[in-house]
């Protein structure tokens, strides 16, 4: 199956470095997996506000969303089952998350017909989905890496049911989008730009949840205007000053910065001091030595 993966964020590690890394650290890989939960959970929320919107119109597409809130349900059943056997905690996991990221970030603007808003919808879905594969694939192959515990293998093999699902889910979103995009020229260029901005976003998304070093809120507002920048001029200022206090104030950011910050100090004062000070101001050094982008018109 062939999935187009998001672009790499930058100066960041890959996915498969990222999930090396997770899975050498137990309560690391745990927390990954409560994340996961987690969004397999809210996505079946947001779908489902989406069928509402939707209103039965078309029913084609209700009936798929029904289907795939299905699918992200028994998703969201098999990683809580496997954290409970475990023993690990199934609440709302700390700090950024990138849903509520991406939630922030959507402009909710009042689509001026159905097509528009089933275009916006779509668009949004497929990227994150995208997401979720280049993840999941990631975490397979890491553990087929690491030490064969009876642990590490349920984890796998949990991955593994939900991957081809998800492959399925950018497969089905990619086919309502290409027909969509078939209807006329005007639908291709809506289908193009709703893909434009909602990669933006998604990828503004993400890294703001990667990224908690020093001089992140000033990255994050490099991040609001790429989106901005994927949208017509006169819409973009309302929606740069709509987010702007949010990003620069950032509570999620401060929080996850301080249970980030106390974790490492609970498990090795030293290496605390050695390792992750000097990361946090290497992130202030990353913006002194690379100013925010300039707004492309
Ligand atoms: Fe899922
Ligand atoms: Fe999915």
């Amino acid at each position: 199956m062939t999935v187009a993966y998001p672009r790499k964020p930058r100066n960041a590690m890959g996915a498969r470095e990222i999930l090396a890394q997770v899975v050498r650290d137990r309560e690391i890989h745990l927390i990954t997996l409560n994340r996961y939960r987690y969004s397999e959970q809210r996505s079946c929320k947001d779908l489902t506000d989406l069928i509402e919107r939707l209103d039965g119109e078309p029913a084609e597409l209700v009936r798929d969303l029904s289907r795939h809130i299905s699918d992200e349900a028994r998703h969201a059943m098999w990683l809580t089952d496997l954290l409970v056997d475990i023993g690990h905690n199934v609440g709302t996991p700390p700090g950024v998350s990138y849903i509520d990221e991406f939630d922030r970030l959507l402009d909710k603007e009042q689509y001026r017909n159905l097509d528009d808003g089933i275009i916006a919808a779509l668009a949004a879905i497929n990227v994150t989905e995208k997401r979720g594969c280049e993840y999941f694939s990631a975490h397979i192959h890491a553990l087929k890496q690491a030490p064969q515990t009876d642990e590490n293998i349920k984890i796998r093999e949990t991955i593994e049911k939900i991957f081809p699902e998800e492959a399925g889910h950018v497969r089905w979103g990619n086919r309502w989008l290409g027909s969509i995009a078939a209807k006329s020229p005007e639908h291709r260029q809506k289908v193009e730009q709703a893909k434009r901005k909602y990669v933006a976003i998604e990828q503004a998304a993400f890294e703001s949840g990667m990224d908690i070093m020093l001089g992140a809120e000033l990255r994050r507002v490099t991040r609001l205007v790429d989106i901005a920048n994927t949208m017509p001029m006169w819409e973009r200022p309302q929606y740069l000053m709509e987010r702007l206090p949010a990003t620069l104030l950032a509570p999620d950011l401060q929080m996850t910065r301080v249970d980030v910050a106390q974790r490492a100090w609970n498990r090795d004062p030293q290496a605390f001091m050695e390792k992750l000070v000097p990361m946090f101001l290497n992130g202030l050094n990353t913006i002194e030595k690379k100013p925010a982008t300039k707004p492309k018109a």
